[in-house]
């Protein structure tokens, strides 16, 4: 995209992708690069400003994660952060040490007095709560650096006004920084004079220009699931090309309840897609059959999967552009993805692997748009928002690509299949009635492949149980379970043991991510 940005250096830090997050909230574009980028790449980036962000070694390790000292010259502003004052400190001259007291966790800072014209400080108090994660300190400054805030312990604070250079000890980008925001804010607005440009409307704009400039007047297709990411990145490419898009959604017979039918409403009646949907739901129950093993599922449904959209693509290319060789392949990449991929395998072309039609004939010549490559989930249902698509797709949950069939614990069979969609309707409907399913980020049932004792009436049952599962996230690499509410608990299990015959008993996974993962499976 053709925007002004800030470009953030990742040294490690757990906290990089929050400094991208809590810049762009400021509706300034930010991207994350690893720190060993070369100058070319960041400024292909067209910055107009940098930041160092923390990372968990010492500038003193041998393997020590380092940028290109040709940074501090380019003449941008730059903020270190944590591991990015220390490099800063380094490679400028100054000395860094290990901290005879290491800080984590919360501090007080102190502004040094005279910082009154300090532009990162403006607005601040001169005592700040802020959040440290530190075991080494600025023990001398280098040239032309001055101390700005400091702990009661150790350097919190230094910059060179007249280079642009300024850097912080602590994390401004946590919400355990209650004013870092505002620092952020200095620094964007104060000290690289960013423009707040970066919003929704603009970037549908641009995209869709871009989408119908990069396509012409050839033709794309999409996989569908009917989530939130492959819905928006459909109708952004939709609004680009109208109905030389057209998308694909494969029922593989882990959907959950009336999933298929209601997503093909939604993306047709709804959002107008043009949509084949396939049935092919005892195709892959069959290749199920008598399959324990959870990574096993998820290989079958993959490949099953590539197949039938396979199948699918050609079918669609062949009738719809017999002649032209080339067509666009739309995927829902996210930002996530792109820096993950980036940062461990190098650049980038890396899709989820069951997303990844590899298959498709090589004289069909597919090439990727991923209009989403540039944005984190919450900014995909803002801008989903601003498309005007309904709050019923926005708001889904996420669900895996091997739906139930990693909620089935044990051999996924279509009887099996069929409880657990009821008891999933049962949990995600009496979520929804009290209000609380777009605060929770998943919310679930799985099936157990244990039976035990009941009694229903005067008789006695012998039957499978259900677990629950709901859990707060932001992003699915961590999660807390959720305290629902005893009067919903109560309710889900009393709907489940008398509603669905096959299941008579319901307990409550509190497990939190890590040690436990969110799936069952
Ligand atoms: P876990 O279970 O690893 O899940 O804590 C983290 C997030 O990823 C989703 N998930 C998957 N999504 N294919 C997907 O598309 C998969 O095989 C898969 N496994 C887990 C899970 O629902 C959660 O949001």
């Amino acid at each position: 995209m053709d925007t002004s940005s800030i470009v953030i250096l990742d040294f490690g830090s757990q906290y990089t992708q929050l400094i991208a997050r809590r810049i762009r909230e400021q509706n300034v574009f930010s991207v994350v690069v690893p720190c060993s980028a070369s100058l070319a790449e960041i400024q292909a980036h067209h910055p107009i400003g940098l930041i160092l962000s923390g990372g968990p070694c010492s500038v003193y390790d041998p393997d020590a994660p380092a940028a290109d000292p040709a940074i501090f010259s380019l003449g941008l502003p730059v903020l270190g952060i944590c591991y990015g004052l220390q490099f800063l400190t380094h490679h400028l001259g100054g000395k860094v040490r290990s901290a005879d007291k290491r800080e984590y966790g919360p501090a007080q800072v102190s502004i040094v007095p005279g910082q009154g014209e300090n532009p990162l400080f403006a607005g601040l108090p001169p005592s700040l709560d802020v959040w440290m994660s530190h075991g080494d300190e600025a023990l001398e400054l280098p040239p032309g650096f001055s101390l700005t805030a400091r702990t009661a312990n150790a350097v919190a604070g230094i910059a060179d006004p007249s280079r642009n250079l300024w850097a912080v000890q602590f994390h401004p980008e946590v919400r355990h920084t209650p004013r870092g925001t505002e620092l952020l804010r200095n620094f964007l607005f104060r000290i690289c004079h960013a423009q707040p440009n970066w919003t929704p409307a603009q970037f549908i704009q641009s995209t869709v220009a871009a989408i119908r400039e990069q396509v012409g007047d050839g033709r794309a297709i999409c996989a569908l699931s009917g989530g939130v990411d492959s819905s928006v990145a459909a109708v952004l490419v939709e609004r680009a090309i109208g109905d030389r898009l057209t998308c694909v959604f494969v029922n593989n017979g882990v959907l959950r309840k009336n999933e298929f039918l209601q997503v093909q409403q939604n993306m047709r009646d709804k959002l107008g897609l043009r949509l084949v949907a396939v049935d092919a739901g005892d195709r892959f129950l069959s290749r199920l059959a008598g399959v324990l093993d959870p990574e096993q599922k998820r290989k079958i449904i993959g490949g099953e999967f590539i197949e039938v959209f396979d199948e699918q693509a050609v079918h669609i290319l062949q009738n719809q552009q017999p002649s032209a060789t080339v067509a666009w392949l739309v995927q829902g990449t996210l930002y996530p993805d792109v820096i993950e991929s980036s940062s461990v395998k190098g650049p980038s072309q890396t899709i989820k692997s069951h997303h990844n039609v590899g298959g498709l004939p090589a004289n069909m010549k597919l090439r990727l748009i991923e209009p989403l490559r540039d944005l984190f989930k919450d900014e995909v249902r803002r801008i989903g928002r601003d498309l005007e698509m309904p709050a019923e797709i926005l708001e889904r949950q996420p669900f895996p690509g091997p739906g139930l069939a990693v909620r089935i614990l044990g051999e996924v069979t279509p009887a099996r299949v069929a409880l657990l969609q009821e008891a999933d309707h049962i949990v995600v409907s009496e979520i929804k009635a009290a209000g609380l399913y777009q605060q929770i980020w998943q919310s679930f049932a799985v099936l157990l492949p244990v039976k035990s004792v009941g009694v229903m009436g005067d008789q006695r049952t012998y039957a499978y149980t259900c677990a629950i599962r709901a859990v707060h996230s932001e992003d699915g690499m961590t999660a807390d379970w959720v305290p629902l509410p005893y009067d919903l608990l109560k309710k889900i299990s009393s709907r489940i043991v008398n509603e669905i015959d096959g299941i008579n008993r319901v307990v409550y996974d509190i497990t939190s991510k890590p040690p436990g993962t969110i799936e069952w499976e």
